[in-house]
Formats: C-alpha cells, sequence, structure tokens
C-alpha cells in the first residue's frame, strides 16, 4: 500500500496553526487523500492524561521532568497513531512534534540541545516529518492572542517566548528542505496556498 505523508506545525502560542490546519484537511479531503489530524501533547488516551499534567499541574515541574513528559506523549503517539497511519497511507498532520522540544525546552528552557536531539530520535523511532511549517509572529501579537486564561506553558514569560521563537528561526536554518518558515501575519488564504504549494512540489517530487 501507498506509504502516506507526515507533515508537522509548529510556532510559538497563537500563531495560527489551528485555522491553517483544520484548511488544509478540508483541502487534501476534497481531494480524495486520507487525512488524520493529530496533535501534541495529547492526541488520545494516555497521552490525553500526560496533557493534563503538562498543561495544568499547579506545582514544581523541573525542566528535564517536562522534557520526559513531552517525550513520553511523543513515543506513545509515534507507536501507536502517527506510524500506523503513514503505514496505512494517511496524510499525518500533526499539530506540534520534535520541534516544539528543541524550540521550548532546548531554546526556551535552555537543555542541552544535542541531549534533545538524541531523545527526540529515541521517542520517534527515527521516524521524520517529510515537511514542517513554523507560522512565526511576534511575541507581542502572541501574548495579545493567549489572552489572560493562560495554562502553564503560556504562563512562561515573554522572555522565554523570545528565545523560543529564536530557537524556531534557528531550527528552520538548519533544516531548510524540511522546515518551511512562514510569515504568520500573512493572510489565512495566502498562507494556504503557500502550504499547498509545498506539499505538491514535494509529492512532485516524490
Ligand atoms: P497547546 O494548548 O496544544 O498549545 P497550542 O495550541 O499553542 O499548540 O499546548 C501545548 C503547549 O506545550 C504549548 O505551549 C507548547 C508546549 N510544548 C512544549 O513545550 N514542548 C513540546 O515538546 C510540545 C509538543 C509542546
Amino acid at each position: 500500500m501507498k506509504k502516506g505523508l507526515f507533515i508537522t506545525f509548529e510556532g510559538i502560542d497563537g500563531c495560527g496553526k489551528t485555522t491553517q490546519i483544520k484548511l488544509l484537511k478540508e483541502t487534501l479531503e476534497k481531494q480524495g487523500e486520507k487525512v488524520l489530524l493529530t496533535r501534541e501533547p495529547g492526541a488520545k488516551g494516555l497521552g490525553e492524561k500526560l496533557r493534563e499534567i503538562l498543561l495544568n499541574y499547579e506545582g514544581e515541574v523541573s525542566s528535564n521532568c517536562e522534557s520526559f513528559l513531552f517525550l513520553a506523549d511523543r513515543a506513545q503517539h509515534i507507536d501507536t497513531i502517527i506510524r500506523p497511519a503513514i503505514d496505512t497511507g494517511y496524510i499525518v498532520i500533526c499539530d506540534r512534534h520534535t520541534d516544539s522540544t528543541v524550540a521550548y525546552q532546548g531554546y526556551g528552557r535552555k537543555l542541552d540541545l544535542e541531549q534533545i536531539h538524541y531523545l527526540n530520535n529515541i521517542a520517534t523511532n527515527g521516524i521524520k516529518p517529510d515537511l514542517t511549517f513554523i507560522l512565526d509572529i511576534d511575541v507581542e501579537t502572541s501574548i495579545q492572542r493567549i489572552g489572560n486564561a493562560r495554562d502553564r506553558m503560556e504562563s512562561s514569560g515573554i522572555d522565554f517566548f523570545n528565545c523560543v521563537r529564536e530557537g524556531y528561526i534557528e531550527i528552520s536554518k538548519q533544516e531548510p528542505n524540511r522546515v518551511k518558515l512562514l510569515n504568520g501575519n500573512d493572510s489565512i488564504e495566502n498562507l494556504h496556498k503557500q502550504i499547498m504549494d509545498y506539499i505538491e512540489n514535494l509529492s512532485a517530487d516524490a
């Protein structure tokens, strides 16, 4: 059976991923593709429990512990949801994945980047997205869009989010073939068109 595609969306909180993901799913389904929409942390089952801790636990969470919880969620997600879907021909669209850990725990929390890459690789069994879209917005816009109802991660402060944003920009420079940095302030239609162009080029190359 035809092997599917694995596409991830990334960016700081409030960057507009959800809108683009929804549009992309609709367009691909209209083209007759089988699409699985999923997210990290917490797609379903055990992942939802981990998400609850990661976003809402009110006590102290060390940065290492936080990383391992995101990685545990990822390992379960890859093994039970993402890989089986790719293997049966689905286009898997995932809202956040490995680059979130690099950007948030690596650049944001300042954990060792090499170790994060190593651990990401264990969690994913070496499976990598075919394409990753980062929607880049400035931190002021992000904070305005998040508003006052903030979860544990969203309460990390402006300096933290500046580092996360820089991290994403750096990731896009390091892996330009896989990772496309898009201007999140562009119109919804323009962004969707750019995303579709990249996906069509990828399919044409395959
Ligand atoms: P979520 O509500 O899904 O945010 P968004 O709608 O912005 O994607 O919350 C996920 C939060 O977890 C978000 O602040 C990013 C953070 N995160 C990490 O810090 N590391 C990770 O590896 C992942 C997957 C997410």
